[in-house]
Parts: C-alpha cells; structure tokens; sequence
C-alpha cells in the first residue's frame, strides 16, 4: 500500500479507562508513528530508489540526457495595434494571444506555425546530420514524398513483423463549414495507414478502411465524422482490432466505432457504432495493458466526463463495467500509457480545433481513482507551454529499452486547412518525483514526474531500436 492510502485512512482508536489510557495510549501512538515514519522511510526510500534506476538509465545515455535539456523558444509576437483585427475579436475569447494568432489565417507569424514545403522533412531525401530528426511543427513527409496524413492517430508495434504501424484520420480533401456555426471540417476519405522500423520514415500502406461513396445511412459515409483511430492486436482472436470516433457532421451521434483485420495493413472490416454502456462518446482511445485486458476511455456526457471500461476478451465490445473520471472537468484527447506498475493519462480541454493546456493524470488503478497532477510541458515559453506547443495530445508511445522514455503524439491543427495540420512529437520522460501538489493526497511526492520536453529538433538515443 502507498503512503497515500495511509494517510487517508481514517485511525479508530478509542480510550474510555481514565488517565492510565493516555500513557497507554501515549505508548500506542509512539509505537503506530514509529511504525508509520518506518513505512514512509520505507516507501520513500524505495520510490527513490526506483527513481534513481530510471535516472541511471536516462543520464547513462548522453542523448538522452540531451532530450531532457530545457530549450527555450521565442515567439515575438507582433505588437497590439500591428495584429489583425480577426486575432483582435478573437482575445475575448481565448486565454493567450499566441493562441488568438495563431488561429489568425492571415497572421504575419503563419510561417512559423506552419513552415512551409522548403523546410519539410523528406526521409529520402535528408543527408548527413539530420537524418532521424524529428522537427516538431514541420511538414513531415512519408517515403513517397507525401505529406503523411495521419491525424489523430495512434501507433502500433506489430510483434510478428517487427515493424511500427501509424494509424489516423486521412484528411488529404478540402476542408468547409457544413453549415455557418459548424466548425471546420474535412469529408471522411478513411484511415490512413503509414508503417516503419525505425519511427522516422513512413512508408504509406494506403487507406485500410474507407470511406463509404454511395450509402447514406452508413456510419462512414463521407459528410460524417471518423476521427481518432487506434488499433490493437488481439491474441484470441487473431485480429487487429482497430477502434474509432464515429459522427455525424454535428457532432450529434457521439458513438464509437469497431473494424477488424487479419493484418496490420488492412484492409479493415468495419463492424458497426455503438453508444458505449449507453452513453455518448466522442473523442476516445483504447488501452491494451500487460495482462492482456483491453480498456476503451471515452469523453462523454457532453465532454464534461470522461469514461473508462475495460473490453470484452476479444476486444469487440465493452463489458458493463464503467468509472467516470474528472466529473465536471471537460477533458478530451486522452492518450494512456503505464510505468512501472503505474497507469498515466494526458489530456486536453475541450476548445475545438484550437490549442489549450494539456494535464496529465496518475492511477494505481486504471479503473482509479486518478489524481491530475498538472501540466507536463516543459521549454519553449510560457504561452506555448499552456498551449501544448500548440498541440493535443493524441498518443503516447514507449520506447523500447529506455524505461520511462516515450514519445508524446500530438496534433498541431491547422483549422483554415486541415489536411495541413501537422504532427508535433516530442520525448516524454518518467523521471524523480512530481512537483505539484495533488487534488487529494497529503501533498507528498507520491508521483513519478511526466516532463514533455519541447525540442525544435530532436531525435531518439541512436541504438533505441536494439531494444526491440
Ligand atoms: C477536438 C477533438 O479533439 C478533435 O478530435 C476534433 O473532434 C475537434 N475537436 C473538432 O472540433
């Protein structure tokens, strides 16, 4: 048990004998407090310790360690009088200006947000020194030469053939309001699919579960919504089993989506839409745990709560069991993952398209209770750190060999355009104890820290993929 729990148990000792009760008890309470700071010491001394073998690994590694390094980022935004007056009507709106401009389709720093094809990152193409770089916010190139369009996506390790396969939201069409007040949109064109060996160059696999042309009524026709797919391996059945955001073109229908394949790269059978346990679900991801136990996690109640529930055995449905997380808290995006016994979540606010403040929450449980600890961006500059580097989260994704490392998905939207949004990774590290305080603990540092370090540039320990 964590100290946690300790200190959250209420103590029911009672005296009713008189005075020779307060030494007894006097003696009790030494002996439980001696008990007590033991257990602490104990448990401190074996967080520490678990903390200082994850350090080893992440300061034994020069360019890991290099990954940790705080960078800054300026962003001279221009002055109050010189911007537009869109971004202007905007700031009653919004909580930075950064994010006011940054939404502003004729804004001078566009290039900036997003740079344009000389700067795209071609892997066929980079020589030399920046081979395996990831540039955050770049337009990212598969091995054709293509952007890659996989918005929302998730990735999944394919043990048969070794090889990383990238799932998400094809979005290559034009993007139009379906009626005035409707946000921005793209038809459904499918789920494209991208794979690698080394998580840098992607070779397209094309789309492995389209869009439906003619039929109306079909969940996938192309004026609905697909968004957020995620795949993963299920060994009873033998199938990749690949679960999805399913809407209507006003977000009305909230539903989930199942498809399924014999192979990573498709093609997938769609199966059907359902409203999990009966409620409403809309952004979302699955989470396949070291046991085998499969959990989809869900925003519902108008995005006010968040669900979680574990999967039947094959994967196929949910089972009716189901916890309501950050109740009234209006978080989406949520991207899952686990270290060292301890499950981690980040997610993001609900603000359409445009960037807000990404928190990452902690469970011993995955089925809770979570604990939200805070923001996990680190560099760049304040305003980027509150607005995700002008990202949300859509995946977190470990990297073998190096506990506690990961790499953080997320998506740069790009609401004017969105096929050009753009993909921001960044490392993700598990690391010494949190530093804010908690919703509901006694205040000690009960959790590992999660740093999302911002880099403009940066690439994975060269060797990682020994690890495999
Ligand atoms: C935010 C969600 O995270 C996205 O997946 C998408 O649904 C947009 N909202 C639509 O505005």
């Amino acid at each position: 048990m964590r100290m946690r729990n300790l200190y959250r148990k209420p103590t029911a000792l009672r005296c009713n004998a008189g005075s020779r009760c307060y030494s007894t008890s006097a003696v009790i309470w030494s002996l439980l407090g001696c008990l007590l700071l033991f257990h602490l010491y104990s448990n401190v001394h074996h967080k520490h310790g678990e903390g200082r073998e994850v350090q080893l690994r992440v300061t034994n590694h020069p360019q890991l360690h290099e990954l940790q390094q705080v960078e800054g980022e300026i962003i001279q935004l221009p002055p109050k009088g010189k911007r537009s007056p869109r971004a202007a009507k905007r700031r009653h709106k919004r909580v930075t200006p950064l994010v006011d401009e940054f939404l502003d389709e004729d804004s001078r720093l566009r290039h900036v947000f997003f740079p344009g094809n000389k700067s795209a990152i071609h892997p066929m193409r980079v020589t030399g020194n920046d081979s395996y770089y990831y540039y955050p916010g770049r337009i990212w190139l598969d091995t054709d030469g293509n952007p890659i369009q996989a918005h929302g996506g998730g990735i999944l390790y394919d043990e048969r053939s070794h090889t990383y396969y990238w799932y998400g939201e094809y979005k290559d069409g034009p993007t139009y309001h379906a009626h005035k007040r409707a946000s921005a949109r793209v038809d459904i064109i499918g789920v494209g699919c991208y794979s690698s060996k080394d998580l840098w160059s992607w070779k397209n696999e094309g789309i492995v579960l389209a869009a439906e042309e003619s039929n109306v009524t079909h969940d996938l026709y192309k004026t609905n919504v697909l968004e957020r797919p995620k795949v993963i391996y299920n060994e009873k059945i033998r199938k990749y089993v690949m679960w999805m955001h399913i809407d209507d073109a006003n977000y009305t229908k909230a539903s989930v989506g199942t498809a399924i394949s014999d192979t990573p790269d498709g093609p997938f059978e769609y199966l059907g839409s359902q409203r999990p346990h009966g409620y409403e679900s809309r952004d979302m991801t699955v989470f396949k745990d070291e046991d085998g136990v499969a959990y989809l996690i869900y925003s519902s109640e108008e995005n006010n709560v968040l669900h979680i529930g574990p999967l039947t055995e094959d994967y196929l449905n949910v089972i009716p069991v189901m916890r309501r997380l950050f109740v009234g808290q209006r978080r989406e995006a949520p991207a899952v993952f686990k270290h060292q016994g301890t499950y981690y979540m980040i997610t993001s606010g609900c603000t359409g398209w445009a960037p807000n403040e990404a928190l990452v929450h902690a469970a011993e449980s995955i089925l809770g209770p979570w604990e939200t600890m805070g923001n996990p961006c680190v560099g760049g500059n304040k305003m980027f750190r509150i607005a995700t580097f002008l990202a949300q989260s859509t995946f977190v994704l470990p990297l073998p060999g190096f506990p506690g490392s990961f790499i953080f998905m997320a998506d740069r939207w790009n609401p004017a355009n969105l096929r050009d949004s753009r993909y921001v990774w960044l490392p993700l590290i598990v690391e010494g104890p949190a530093d804010h305080a908690l919703e509901y603990s006694s205040g000690l540092p009960l959790w590992s820290r999660v740093s999302i370090y911002w880099h403009r540039k940066w690439r994975l320990p060269q060797g990682w993929s020994t690890f495999k």
